[in-house]
Formats: C-alpha cells, sequence, structure tokens
C-alpha cells in the first residue's frame, strides 16, 4: 500500500526570551549550524510533501539565512508563514493551515529550537503513527530532570490524560519524570477541525499540547462499550506515545546553558563519528568541530584544533595542537602546527606552521613548506617551495621550488588598492626582501639580502640594495 505523504510544521516564531539575545532563538549555532537548520538536516531523508516554517520573531533574518531550501540541492524546499502575534504554539501551527489544505496525510509537528532529533526517531515516530489508529502520536522522554519541560500526565492505570505546562503543574505533577517533547504527529483532518476549538489559557497563550487533552476527553465521549472484542480492538486510542529514555534527543533549547549543553551533546557525537571513521583524537573533549567538517582515516588530530565550516582534512595529516581551520581543504599527509586556515586551498605533504597564517583564496601545491608566522593571502605557491620564517606573501604567484628568505615580505598595497607580485621557477628571495607590487622575479632570479625591489627582474639575474639593482657576477667575483 503507497503511504500517504507526509508534511512538516516547524514552528520557529518565538523570540526566544529567556536566551537573552536581540537573535531570533532559532538562528543561534551549533556546530556551525543555526539550531532550526539542524532540524531540518534530520527532516531531508524523510522528504516530506511540504516543510512549512513558521516564523515571526525576526522573520526576514529567518528566512534570509534558512533560504528557500534546505540539503543538497535544496533536496527540502521551504514553505514560509508569518505568525504576527506570538499567541502560543497552537496558534503558530495554525498559521501552517492555508498551506495545507490540500494535504491528508499525517503532519509532523515540531519546534524549532529542537536541534538534536535524529531521523531514526523521527521516522520510528512516523512509522508508529501511520500504523496505529490514532488521532495523535506524540514524543515524550523521561528526564532525570525534567524541569522546564511540559510533564506528560497520566492516570493510576498509565492512561495519558494531559500534558500540563511546568507553570501550571501541581507539585505532585512537577515531580514527574515523563515530558512532552514538542514533537507530533498528527491525523490532518482532526487536527485542522480541532486547533480552532483550543482555548485562551492563564498565560495569554493558545497552546498547542491543550490538543491531548481534547483529543482524550473526545474519545471518552464515545460511550456506550464496544459490542465485541473485535470491535473493542478497533476502537481508536486517540492519542499514543512513542517514548525514549533521556532528554539527549529532544532537548529543547530555550537558554544559552542549555544551547552549551547541546554543544557538547552535537560535539560528542561528531567525534565518536569520526573516531568510528578512523581518525585519531589524542584529546577528544578537546577537538571542536562544525556538522560539515570531513575527515580521512589515519588523520592525528592534537589537542586544542578547532575545524569549522565546509573543511575537509585528507587522511594521513596531523593537525595540531593548537590549529584553527575554516572552509579549506587539506590534502593528504599534510602537517599543520599552531596555525589558522582559512578559505584555502593546501595539496599533498604541505608542512605548516607553527604559527602561519592562510587566508582566503590562497592555494598551496604539494611539498611546501611554511613554517614560523608565515602569512599568506589570495596567492598560489607552486610545489616545492619554501618560506621558512616570518613572511608575507600577498597577491602573489611563487613558482615551483622558490625560496623565500627569512622576512621577505611583499609590499602589495600602494595606500589605494592591491597589487599582484609574480616569483618565478627556482627565483631565491634573500633574506629581508622588499618586494614592491606590481613586481616580478624572474625565474631563477636572485635578491640579495635587504634589497628593496622595486622594477622587474629578469631572469637568472642577480639584484641587490636599495633599491635594487643588477649585480656584475663577473665584477663581484674579482672582489
Ligand atoms: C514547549 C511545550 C512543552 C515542551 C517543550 C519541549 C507548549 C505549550 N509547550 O515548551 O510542553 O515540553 O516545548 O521543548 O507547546 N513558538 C511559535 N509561536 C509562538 C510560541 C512559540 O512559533 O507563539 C515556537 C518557538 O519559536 C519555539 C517553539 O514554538 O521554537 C516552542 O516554544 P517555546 O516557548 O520554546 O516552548 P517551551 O516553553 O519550551
Ligand atoms: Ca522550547
Amino acid at each position: 500500500m503507497e503511504s500517504q505523504p507526509l508534511a512538516v510544521v516547524v514552528l520557529a516564531a518565538g523570540l526566544g526570551k529567556r536566551m537573552a539575545s536581540r537573535q531570533p532563538k532559532v538562528l543561534h549555532r551549533l556546530a556551525g549550524l543555526p539550531l532550526a537548520a539542524h532540524v531540518l538536516r534530520a527532516l531531508v531523508p524523510l522528504n516530506p510533501s511540504h516543510t512549512i516554517m513558521v516564523v515571526g520573531h525576526g522573520a526576514d533574518q529567518v528566512r534570509q539565512t534558512l533560504g528557500d531550501g534546505y540539503g543538497h540541492d535544496n533536496s527540502l524546499p521551504l514553505e514560509y508563514v508569518v505568525q504576527p502575534e506570538q499567541l502560543g504554539t497552537g496558534h503558530a501551527a495554525l498559521m501552517a493551515e492555508p498551506l495545507l489544505r490540500s494535504h491528508d496525510g499525517p503532519l509532523l509537528i515540531l519546534y524549532g529550537d529542537c536541534p538534536l532529533l535524529r531521523t531514526a526517531t523521527l521516522s520510528a515516530l512516523i512509522t508508529r503513527h501511520r500504523q496505529s489508529r490514532a488521532q495523535l502520536t506524540m514524543l515524550t522522554c523521561i528526564a532525570s530532570d525534567p524541569s522546564g519541560y511540559g510533564r506528560v500526565v497520566r492516570d493510576a492505570n498509565q492512561n495519558l490524560l494531559a500534558v500540563v505546562e511546568e507553570r501550571a503543574a501541581t507539585l505532585v505533577q512537577r515531580a514527574i519524570s515523563e515530558v512532552n517533547s514538542g514533537v507530533y504527529v498528527f491525523q490532518s483532518g482532526w487536527l485542522w477541525s480541532h486547533l480552532n476549538d483550543v482555548q485562551l489559557n492563564a498565560q495569554g497563550e493558545y497552546y498547542l499540547t491543550d490538543l491531548i487533552s481534547m483529543a482524550i476527553s473526545e474519545g471518552r465521549g464515545n460511550v456506550p462499550p464496544p459490542a465485541t472484542i473485535a470491535a473493542a480492538r478497533r476502537v481508536q486510542t486517540p492519542v499514543i506515545t512513542y517514548t525514549l529514555d533521556g532528554l539527549d534527543e529532544a532537548m529543547g533549547i530555550n537558554t544559552k546553558v542549555q544551547l552549551s549543553q547541546a554543544e557538547s551533546i552535537v560535539q560528542s557525537r561528531l567525534r565518536q563519528q569520526w573516531m568510528g571513521a578512523g581518525v585519531t583524537m589524542l584529546m577528544p573533549d578537546s577537538v571542536y568541530m562544525g556538522v560539515d567538517v570531513q575527515i580521512g582515516a589515519d588523520t592525528v588530530i592534537y589537542p586544542g584544533v578547532v575545524l569549522e565550516g565546509k573543511t575537509y582534512i585528507d587522511a594521513a595529516c596531523t593537525i595540531g595542537p593548537n590549529t584553527h581551520i575554516i572552509d579549506s581543504r587539506v590534502g593528504e599527509s599534510c602537517r599543520i602546527v599552531s596555525s589558522t586556515v582559512e578559505g584555502s586551498i593546501i595539496e599533498e605533504r604541505v608542512t605548516l606552521g607553527p604559527y602561519s597564517h592562510l587566508r582566503p583564496g590562497t592555494h598551496i601545491h604539494s611539498d611546501v613548506h611554511l613554517g614560523n608566522f608565515v602569512e599568506v593571502k589570495n596567492s598560489t605557491l607552486e610545489s616545492g617551495v619554501h618560506a621558512g620564517h616570518f613572511s608575507y606573501l600577498g597577491d602573489t604567484q611563487v613558482g615551483e621550488n622558490a625560496n623565500i628568505g627569512a622576512g621577505a615580505v611583499t609590499a602589495n598595497y600602494d595606500g589605494e588598492k592591491k597589487n599582484p607580485t609574480t616569483i618565478g621557477k627556482g627565483a631565491f628571495i634573500g633574506v629581508g626582501t622588499m618586494l614592491r607590487a606590481p613586481v616580478e622575479i624572474g625565474e631563477g632570479a636572485t635578491t640579495g639580502a635587504g634589497s628593496v625591489v622595486l622594477k622587474d627582474v629578469p631572469p637568472q639575474t642577480t639584484v641587490a640594495g636599495v633599491p635594487a639593482r643588477a649585480i656584475n657576477k663577473s665584477l663581484s667575483a674579482e672582489e
């Protein structure tokens, strides 16, 4: 039997007052991704027919950040609807109704502040719902510390009665450890025919969770007991629960402290994933990585390493200690020590650092050595280039096997614009050379220590002095 399509509504209109921030809550970042994007990431494999984001606070900003879709080639297209006033989760869900009139399969509603949910759990919850005859299937959790969550209230026979928010809960209810995770699968028709009846509560809000007691009391209204056992088995259980042990997956982020707790859960998942793929981490707890980072087998990560953005590190590298790599690719067997690499490509067997800085637009070919305090920006260094100590190369092309002496600097900025420098294959740039751009040093040319080069140097020529002039080699040989 072909199953009916799934639609999803993500509630993300709240300000998130408890974050004490100007930024809309769902845009706070976890492992480099906005909270709401973590939810979307988990939704992609479910392939829903609709994914509707209910936005309000900072609506434009949320829309701009999340865009028209998520995933590879926007495989999860997003539709947005604005909740003009934040009148509660029930009211927020109602905003999506006009977009879902033609949908009549199951409807997953979840909150944009629950970034740790896994696809497998959502998928199990949906399957459970599809197999039942329930109006509503909800995800609950057994929490060691339930504070802040809605409590799942049951009768003496464990039959579900209601979800009671903490502020409305009695002391006895507050002691309940089963909490509402805020993830629900509804029968669409039932939801839309009941959502309008949710009553304004003492907090001045319409709570989505009130639908639970509504469904249950409606179920009880079907009084005359079924005539046969078979009929009794067909009676719809209006609400069923699917329960997780612990809050590791379903925790909602309301405060910065919870954000940091979620971060440590995500980080530990990522480290385990990459160690499972063959990466060695000497002190895993000191390594921080973004969700889109990839690392090859047998790479060793020393303590104090931060890997962010779309960073790909190939196999058998040594990274760290104390290295920060952002949006960069690192080829096989590189060694990067105490350095910062941003927006750069590094090919195989490159050694970098300690204390070097590669800035955006840099491409380092194989077997290059950049040592202590070398800064490179928007430059290409061909294979075998050496720059061992204290150099700045900006907007520079450096040919194969050129040697950049200690303290050599490209003066690429003339006060108005950046100018290019070209250093030919096999050139030898002497210690303390100043290259005033735009300038070209020919293949195999040499600059003497301390020279200030203002004019192009032809291939195989030696220049020296301030300003640098060609040296007559035979003369100097006689001296
Ligand atoms: C909610 C649940 C609680 C549950 C907890 C799980 C309700 C009434 N309470 O509480 O039972 O244990 O989540 O994390 O549902 N939102 C809107 N519009 C609004 C109000 C909220 O879009 O008018 C969005 C928020 O942006 C947020 C989500 O709904 O992403 C949940 O709201 P929040 O205020 O965080 O609810 P909790 O108090 O955490
Ligand atoms: Ca919340």
